[in-house]
């Protein structure tokens, strides 16, 4: 059976973006994949080093992963600290990474313009951990969204170079996993671009918002001053909520809403009171589930226990196998 792995950032709620564009994927993968999820939080280390949040974050982001449907007994649900061969293979993979290619990574060249005054070796090596997240269970398929694919060729490059080096097929070259068609992308409320925490106040709407929440940041959400021509095109502030409901609310509503901007007799506060209740009932039983498990330290100290066994097993599994390849042994 392949192996598919992602590893998901600790900073920061999940919001209807990451479920749609992410977690319900990973939700049917573990169906029929041997899948591996992780929380990055070594990584987050590179741009959040603040102890008092360190095991909060991780804590939320598992909880919220458990609510959405990931199932610890069909996926291997850990954390990326409680895998520390992770850390072995990192350093294992560095010798073999070079400085120029490091430093031409897009996302590293982003967060020196970001943080200038912390670019620290982490960020620079920010890739190679990541490879040695993906290769340290041989991972076939690697599920990421467009942001990661240069991080993912950065892998198949240093997979490659290892088996070239040490003159074997050790470690398969990692593949994008790509979703076609059920890949939703969800836009955010400020009239632009896909829904994001850093894209500012009010613009995502995550899965532990408060029904009154959800409402008030519906109800601001950017509109035009309305259609003037009959059948005309919505303009990208309406096409994004539409793009919304399509996601949460029955196919009547969206026709009905549609049929009304086609006739020009829409009122963009009923559209918006609509939405917000279909985003409220939607996300109302996966609030409740994340409630219930972070009210639950006992099953979450369960869930990541089991989580790093079985990712225990398997990375040390590889780890002895690499350290034999490169000629380590014992006296
Ligand atoms: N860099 C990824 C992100 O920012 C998180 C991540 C870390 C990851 N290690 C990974 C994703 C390994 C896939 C595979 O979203």
């Amino acid at each position: 059976m392949e192996t598919v792995l992602s590893g998901i950032r600790s900073t920061g709620n999940l919001h209807l973006g990451n479920y749609f564009g992410a977690i319900r994927n990973f939700v049917k993968l573990q169906e029929s994949y041997n899948c591996y999820f992780f929380i990055a939080d070594y990584h987050s280390l590179t741009t959040h080093p603040t102890p008092a949040d360190q095991h909060g974050n991780v804590r939320q982001v598992l909880a919220e992963y458990l609510a959405a449907g990931l199932d610890p007994e069909k996926a291997t649900l850990y954390v990326q600290s409680d895998l520390p061969e992770t850390a072995e293979l990192y350093l294992l993979l560095n010798m073999n990474a070079y400085l120029g290619e490091l430093e031409r990574c897009t996302s590293f060249k982003e967060k020196v313009r970001k943080q200038p005054n912390n670019v620290n070796a982490g960020l620079l090596t920010y890739p190679v951990l990541m490879a040695a997240d993906i290769l340290i269970h041989k991972s076939h398929k690697v599920p990421v969204g467009k942001d990661q694919e240069q991080h993912l060729e950065m892998t198949r490059t240093f997979a490659r170079r290892f088996n070239n080096l040490y003159n074997t097929e050790y470690f398969p070259e990692p593949s994008a996993f790509n979703f076609g068609e059920d890949l939703v992308k969800i836009p955010g409320l400020d009239g632009s671009g896909k829904m994001g925490k850093s894209e500012g106040e009010g613009n995502a709407i995550f899965l532990a918002d408060e029904p009154e929440v959800i409402r008030k940041k519906v109800m601001r959400a950017v509109t035009d001053s309305g259609p003037t021509d009959l059948n005309e095109e919505p303009s990208q502030p309406i096409a994004n909520l539409f793009s919304l409901m399509k996601a949460v609310s029955e196919p009547e509503t969206l026709a009905f809403f549609e049929e009304e901007h086609a006739k020009c007799t829409i009122r963009y506060g009923d559209l918006k009171k609509q939405l917000a209740e279909d985003v409220v009932t939607f996300t109302s039983p996966i609030r409740e589930k994340i409630n219930e498990i972070l009210a639950d330290p006992d099953y979450l100290r369960k869930v990541a226990l089991m989580g790093a066994e079985k990712a225990r097993e398997s990375g040390a599994k590889t780890l002895k196998e690499v350290r034999s390849i490169i000629g380590f042994r014992a006296f």
